[in-house]
């Protein structure tokens, strides 16, 4: 392999640094460190090349030259896994849009985009507002309490059990099984074969669910997303094993991501009482604090792309094959000094990457946005002000690298604030 143009640096893995970091200054720490070593360069520890200037990563999330598809260096981190275990697990994941390139790709995204229209999600946020009403008021005359086991686990899966209508019945396993999925497919696993047999028992029940659930929306079709899939699956022409591994994929995208981002931002604006109380006065000032959030705080920590020919980015020499890891918290900051990059301002024009860019941004960004939105609204709705229990610490959970958020924030009340009485 010829790689006289290739910038080199090893260090301290990303995992671990993540790992060791202090809860409150883990975002700019971590992007500090990635960004320490360069604009872009080949991380020895990890055999990836790290991007962590914004203009690089929207030349190669806009190039050709590179494939969604990581299925390859996906099984180069299972060295241990006999992966005859994980058939049912493949034939799943490898038809799944963010595995696919191309006029394969757009033909699924159309597929599922239909099921986000604005149509689908108007009719659908009053079931969601419900079921923020419900969790919200379990805590409103709490002094204490927990708020990822309260609030923002159950929201996402919840959220897409009705997106889908899934029986209240059914709903525990469907839940077990996505979760299995996301973390595997997340990198949360040791990929031992005991972990195979696991996730691949997982992807075989809800690819026979979803069997059973295509027959009866298709017998008698409703208003739930299943339904209005189905409608674009005849004009598409796509398979019905390829509709299933785009509804599974909906699962493992929207459960830990939006999790993961309500906690972020949920822990920020805790951080921050004079952001929590000027956004309290003046409620048009919610979505820009939040999307900043999102900025400094991205659930999804790594966005990567396989190189399918030789190229060049900026200095660095790309081969095919190469694997391309673009730090998100790194390039969310990429700007002027003067525009004070770690900082929080509420007036920003936003263009931050924690829902993507190009071909692939996030599908279920419309969703996501109006599930945290609605909660944030919500809670300040209370006219109570939170701040972290001094007593209980709040952890973080960087349980991939891909992905960051918190397993514990402890909250009270914060009964000397003004906002208290209101
Ligand atoms: C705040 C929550 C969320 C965050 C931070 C997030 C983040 C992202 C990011 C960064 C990507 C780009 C991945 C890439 O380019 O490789 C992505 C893609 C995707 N997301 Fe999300 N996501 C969130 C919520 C959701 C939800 C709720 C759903 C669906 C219910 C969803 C479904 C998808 C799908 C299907 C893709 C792949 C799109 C494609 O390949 O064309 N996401 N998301």
């Amino acid at each position: 392999m010829n790689t006289d143009m290739r910038i080199t640096k090893s260090g301290e893995s990303f995992h671990e640094f993540k790992k060791r970091s202090d809860v409150g200054q883990f975002p700019q720490a971590f992007s500090d460190y990635v960004k320490s070593h360069g604009d872009i360069y080949f991380w020895e520890k990890g055999n990836f090349h790290v991007i962590t200037k914004s203009d690089h990563a929207k030349e190669i999330l806009l190039s050709d030259a590179f494939s969604a598809d990581r299925g390859s260096f996906f099984i180069s981190r299972m060295p241990n896994m006999d992966l005859s275990l994980i058939q049912d697990f493949f034939s799943v994941v490898r038809k799944m849009m963010v595995m696919s390139d191309d006029e394969d790709h757009l033909k699924k995204r159309k597929l599922s985009l239909k099921g986000f229209d604005d149509q689908v999600l108007l009719r659908f946020k009053s079931v969601m507002s419900k079921t923020i009403d419900d969790l919200v008021s379990s805590i409103k005359d709490q002094d204490t309490f927990e708020f990822v086991s309260a609030i923002s686990s159950k929201l996402p899966s919840t959220v897409l059990a009705d997106l889908f209508c899934i029986p209240n019945e059914d709903r525990h396993l469907f839940l077990e099984h996505s979760n299995t999925m996301t973390g595997f497919f997340g990198g949360a696993s040791k990929y031992q074969n005991e972990d195979g047999v696991k996730v691949n028992n997982s992807a075989s029940f809800l690819k026979k669910y979803f069997e059973r659930l295509i027959d009866e929306r298709t017998k008698s079709p409703g208003e739930d997303y299943v339904s209005q899939v189905l409608v674009m699956q005849k004009e598409l022409d796509l398979t019905r094993d390829e509709v299933i591994s785009q509804l599974i994929m909906m699962l493992v995208a929207g459960m830990a991501t939006t999790t993961d981002q309500i906690n972020n931002c949920l822990f920020l604006m805790v951080n921050h009482p004079e952001v929590q109380e000027e956004v309290r006065a003046k409620r048009g000032l919610l979505i820009p604090m939040l999307e900043e959030f999102k900025r400094l705080d991205p659930a999804v920590t790594f966005i990567f792309r396989v190189a399918r020919k030789e190229t060049m980015i900026g200095p660095q020499k790309i081969l095919p094959g190469d694997v391309i890891f673009i730090s998100t918290h790194a390039i969310n900051r990429d700007m002027p000094v003067e525009d004070a990059p770690n900082e929080i301002r509420l007036n920003r024009i936003q263009n931050h990457f924690a829902y993507g860019f190009g071909s692939h941004f996030c599908i279920g960004a419309k969703l996501a946005r109006m599930e945290i939105n609605t909660l944030f609204e919500k809670l300040l709705d209370l006219g109570i002000s939170w701040k972290l229990d001094e007593e209980k610490l709040s952890l973080r959970d960087h349980y991939s690298l891909s992905f960051s958020g918190f397993s514990e924030i402890h909250l009270k009340q914060n009964k000397s604030c003004p906002s208290h009485s209101s």
